[in-house]
């Protein structure tokens, strides 16, 4: 079973993944780039940077690192190149510092109920 819910850097539930997980039910984790709110991310930046990938590889090896299934969306086929690329891994030091991020302004998105809160 798959519950799909929001899920990325800056806004992920953990109680409901782990929560999930004791039941054998599979997470999948939508938005993972924050619909694109993640992109322009100081924090997140400077980390990607170090490990040399961009902002949408670490968002997505993120949730690949919480036993997540990423469910990113691009419209650019060099995008979704990029986005494949996720094999490396993220240091637990570096994973508490994306866990403790915090992302809740999705710009334009803000109306749309399931990134206001709302949903
Ligand atoms: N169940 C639900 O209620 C629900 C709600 C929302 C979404 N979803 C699902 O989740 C999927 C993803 O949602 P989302 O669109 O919010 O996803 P997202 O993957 O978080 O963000 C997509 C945005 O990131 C950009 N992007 C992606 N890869 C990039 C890259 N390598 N470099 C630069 N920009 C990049 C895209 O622009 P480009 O196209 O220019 O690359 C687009 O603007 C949707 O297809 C939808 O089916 C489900």
């Amino acid at each position: 079973m798959v519950n799909q819910v929001l899920a990325h850097i800056g806004n992920t539930p953990f109680e409901l993944i782990a929560y999930a997980a004791d039941k054998g039910i599979l997470t999948e984790a939508y938005s993972p780039i924050a619909h694109g709110a993640l992109l322009g991310h100081d924090a997140v930046s400077a980390i990607a940077e170090r490990y040399g990938v961009s902002v949408p590889q670490l968002s997505i090896r993120y949730t690949l690192e919480l036993g997540l299934l990423p469910l990113p969306k691009t419209a650019n086929p060099a995008h979704m190149k990029d986005n494949a690329g996720v094999d490396f891994a993220i240091s637990d030091a570096d994973m508490a510092t994306l866990r403790a991020q915090r992302v809740n302004d999705y710009g334009e998105a803000n109306m749309f109920p399931v990134y206001g809160g709302k949903l």
